[in-house]
C-alpha cells in the first residue's frame, strides 16, 4: 500500500462538465476541478490519481485496482450514484476512506435525485459547494488518514 494515493473517481457526463448544464455544475472544466484536488491533497502529502468514465464497469475495475494500493477514495459517481449497486460494492470491498462528492446538492433537486447508493459506503458526503467541494473532499480524506 502506498499511503499518499487518493483515487479520485468521476462517472458519466462529467467529462463534459464545463459545458454541461452550467447553471447547475458551472463552468469550470473536469480538468479544473481534479487540478484543484491535486493542488489540496500536495498540501497533506497525497497524490491525486484520477479516473474519469462513462461506464460503471470501468470505474468498478478501478476500484478493484485500488484495493491494497491506494489509501482513499473520492468519488462523484454522477447519475451512477443513484443506482450503480455493483459501483456500491466494489466500494464496500475497498478497505479504506471513501467520501461521497458533488458539486451540485441532489437533496434539493429531483426526487430521484435523493437516493445514493454511494453514501452507505461512505465515510461523509459533500455537495452542494460546487468546485471547493473539490477542495473540501481532499481536506476531509486527509484527516481521515490522520493516524
Ligand atoms: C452530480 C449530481 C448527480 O445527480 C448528477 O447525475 C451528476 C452530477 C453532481 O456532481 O452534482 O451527474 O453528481
Amino acid at each position: 500500500m502506498t499511503p499518499g494515493i487518493v483515487l479520485l473517481l468521476s462517472g458519466p457526463n462529467l467529462n463534459l462538465l464545463g459545458e454541461r448544464q452550467p447553471e447547475i455544475y458551472g463552468t469550470a472544466t473536469l480538468d479544473d476541478h481534479v487540478a484543484t484536488a491535486a493542488t489540496e491533497a500536495e498540501l497533506h502529502g497525497l497524490v491525486v490519481e484520477h479516473v474519469q468514465s462513462n461506464h460503471e464497469g470501468v470505474l468498478v475495475e478501478a476500484v478493484h485496482g485500488a484495493r491494497g494500493r491506494v489509501a482513499a477514495v473520492v468519488v462523484n459517481a454522477g447519475a451512477l450514484t443513484h443506482y450503480g449497486w455493483s459501483l456500491h460494492d466494489a466500494l464496500a470491498a475497498f478497505g479504506g476512506p471513501i467520501v461521497e462528492l458533488h458539486l451540485s446538492n441532489p437533496g434539493g433537486r429531483e426526487p430521484w435525485r435523493h437516493t445514493s447508493v454511494i453514501a452507505p459506503v461512505a465515510a461523509g458526503t459533500i455537495a452542494g459547494f460546487g468546485g471547493d467541494g473539490y477542495r473540501l473532499a481532499l481536506d476531509a480524506v486527509a484527516r481521515l488518514l490522520r493516524p
